[in-house]
C-alpha cells in the first residue's frame, strides 16, 4: 500500500518543495517503500511558480532536481488526500490545523520530529536566512528519519 505524504510551508517555493524533492530521491533509493509525495503552501502568494531560483540551484548542486515542481495552496481537501501532512514550522502547523475538517484524524507532524538528533524544532526558512545549505542539511536528515519511521509502521 502506498503512503501519501504532503509537505507544507508558507510559500511552497523554498522549504516544502525541497523537502519533497529530497524525500522522493531518498524514497527512490529505498525499493521496498511505496510513497506518493506532494507539497503546498499555506499562503497563495506563489501559486503556479517553480521553486525559488537560489533554492533550486543549491538543491541541484547536491543532485536534487526541483524544476518540475509548481507551487499550490494548501486546502482543507488535502486532509482527505494524504495520510501524513508535514509542516516546516509551528506557524505552518497552526495554519494547517485551522483547515482541519470536523472529525478528521489525519496525522499532522513537524518535519523536525523526524530529525530529533539535530535538536531543531523547525526548518529555517532560507527565503529569509539565505542559508540554503542549512535548510538542505536539515531536510536530508529529516528525510532519512522519515524513511526509517515509515519502515517501522
Ligand atoms: P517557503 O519560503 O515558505 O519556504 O517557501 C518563503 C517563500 C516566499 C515567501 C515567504 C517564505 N514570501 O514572502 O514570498
Amino acid at each position: 500500500m502506498s503512503t501519501r505524504i504532503l509537505f507544507v510551508c508558507l510559500g511552497n517555493i523554498c522549504r516544502s518543495p525541497t523537502a519533497e524533492g529530497v524525500f522522493r530521491a531518498c524514497v527512490g533509493a529505498t525499493p521496498d517503500l511505496t510513497v506518493e509525495t506532494d507539497s503546498a503552501g499555506t499562503s497563495g502568494w506563489h501559486v503556479g511558480d517553480p521553486p525559488y531560483g537560489p533554492m533550486q540551484k543549491a538543491a541541484r548542486a547536491r543532485g536534487y532536481d526541483l524544476s518540475d515542481l509548481r507551487a499550490r495552496q494548501f486546502e482543507a481537501a488535502d486532509f482527505n488526500r494524504f495520510d501524513l501532512i508535514i509542516g516546516m514550522d509551528a506557524d505552518n502547523l497552526y495554519n494547517i490545523e485551522a483547515l482541519r475538517p470536523v472529525g478528521c484524524s489525519t496525522r499532522v507532524a513537524l518535519f523536525t520530529d523526524f530529525a530529533p538528533e539535530t535538536g531543531m524544532d523547525h526548518v529555517p526558512d532560507p527565503y529569509y536566512t539565505r542559508d540554503f545549505d542549512q535548510t538542505l542539511d536539515l531536510v536530508e536528515v529529516a528525510s532519512r528519519g522519515l524513511i526509517s519511521h515509515l519502515k517501522t509502521v
